[in-house]
């Protein structure tokens, strides 16, 4: 049997190092979610397809390959916004959800980071963690971020993207980003990425010795 991590949360929260550092430590595969509604996006652009045709988007969906995931390629915020434009509509999610399901059941276990791996994709998943941190600290994050690669950040435009971002993820009618009435909150707003690391790991630890 397979064990699954669930790790939901906002943008910019911190899920991602943490998904990828849980899976390494633990031996884990890891799949980023998030690139399943980008790569669909970035197919759709690629195509000068419609990103407001529920059909053409679905069946795009349906044709990704999990294997060409790259977050390098799909990191543009113009594909961020796309994706998070087609993520509104339900076939397009129930066709990325059965990929992502597919992958969450590989051996010996599995780390799959988003915003409905616990409430939906997931509901089973042995640990679900939901992190967070406030709209401030994760603008202020990602701006850091953007400057140590060397490029330009402003972080009031940044924070009203994230916050505009939240507000169309979380107030979707289909999958809204929530937490699992069972998952572990960590708010990292004053935490280091050590010290999460480390209180995702007891819960691990703890649910891997039922
Ligand atoms: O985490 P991200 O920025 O790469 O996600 C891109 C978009 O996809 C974001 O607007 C939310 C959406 N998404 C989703 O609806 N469900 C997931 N499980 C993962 C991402």
């Amino acid at each position: 049997m397979t064990f699954t991590i669930a790790i939901d949360g906002p943008a910019a929260a911190g899920k991602g190092t943490l998904s990828r550092r849980i899976a390494e430590v633990y031996g884990f595969h890891h799949l980023d979610t998030g690139l399943t509604y980008r790569a669909t996006a970035k197919a759709l652009l690629d195509r000068g397809l419609p990103l407001d045709d529920e059909a053409v988007a679905a069946d795009v969906a349906r044709s990704l390959d999990l294997a060409g995931l790259d977050r390098a390629v799909l990191s543009a915020h113009a594909i961020g916004e796309a994706a998070s434009k087609i993520a509104v509509m339900p076939s397009v999610r129930r066709a990325l959800v059965e990929a992502q399901r597919g992958f969450a059941v590989r051996e010996p276990g599995t780390v799959l980071d988003g915003r409905d791996i616990g409430t939906v994709v997931c509901p089973h998943a042995p640990v679900k963690l939901y992190v967070t941190a406030s709209a401030e600290v994760r603008a202020r994050r990602r701006c850091d971020e953007i400057v140590a690669g060397g490029g330009v950040a402003d972080y009031g435009t940044i924070l009203e993207d994230i916050r505009r971002r939240d507000e169309r993820d979380m107030g979707r009618a289909d999958s809204p980003l929530k937490p699992a009435d069972d998952a572990h909150l960590l708010d990292t707003s004053e935490m280091s990425i050590e010290a999460a690391f480390s209180a995702a790991k007891s819960i691990i630890d703890a649910a891997l010795k039922d």
